[in-house]
């Protein structure tokens, strides 16, 4: 083969590579499965840490999660309108009071599109161990939406999302 076509084998590769984009991990969102071992070593490796999260914990703004610290992925960041784009995810980390390690890890994301609890799946892991998964239609997942209904659209509130990172 001569130099060129090297270089045309190359790029062809190249284009190749590009063609079949890896998903960003920043429009990732935590398994929806129910697997718990799957769910737990998501959450083992923070991979919600490439995402945009708040920079510390905070007391909750609105009563529900204590000492919280929110990370969305950037299809929440980037939805528009009043109903959020399927993948949009958001994860709540809850850190002890003088803790540094969260303890509780909680997550929504959004699987269908449209309105109402059967479009979001809402889940926790407590102490590494997956605590519950479920559509928000259903219990468990059902006590996470009927709080989160009451989310009232503005500017970051919306769509059973009390607080989208910007
Ligand atoms: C009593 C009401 C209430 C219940 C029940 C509740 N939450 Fe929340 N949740 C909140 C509030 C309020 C916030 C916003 C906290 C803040 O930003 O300070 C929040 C924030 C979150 C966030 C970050 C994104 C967002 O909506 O702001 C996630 C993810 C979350 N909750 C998941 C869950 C899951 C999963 C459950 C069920 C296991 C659950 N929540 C149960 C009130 C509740």
């Amino acid at each position: 083969m001569n130099p060129r076509n090297v270089a045309c084998a190359l790029l062809f590769l190249g284009c190749a590579s590009t063609a079949t984009p890896a998903p960003s991990v920043r429009d990732e969102h935590p398994p929806v499965s129910g697997d718990a071992a799957i769910t737990e070593a998501w959450f083992a490796e923070a991979r919600h840490h490439a995402w945009e999260c708040d920079a510390q914990a905070h007391e909750s703004i609105i009563p529900g999660h204590k000492n919280v610290r929110t990370c969305s992925n950037d299809v929440a960041r980037n939805s528009r309108g009043s109903v959020m784009t399927v993948g949009a995810a958001n994860v709540i980390e809850q850190t002890r009071l003088g803790g540094i390690a969260p303890w509780r890890y909680d997550f929504s994301v959004k699987i269908a599109a449209g309105e109402g609890r059967a479009t979001w799946f809402f889940g926790s892991v407590v102490e590494g161990k997956l605590a519950q998964a479920s559509r928000g239609d259903v219990p468990p997942g059902y006590n996470c939406a009927a709080c989160h209904e009451s989310t009232v659209p503005t500017a970051i509130a919306r769509d059973y999302v009390f607080r989208t990172i910007p």
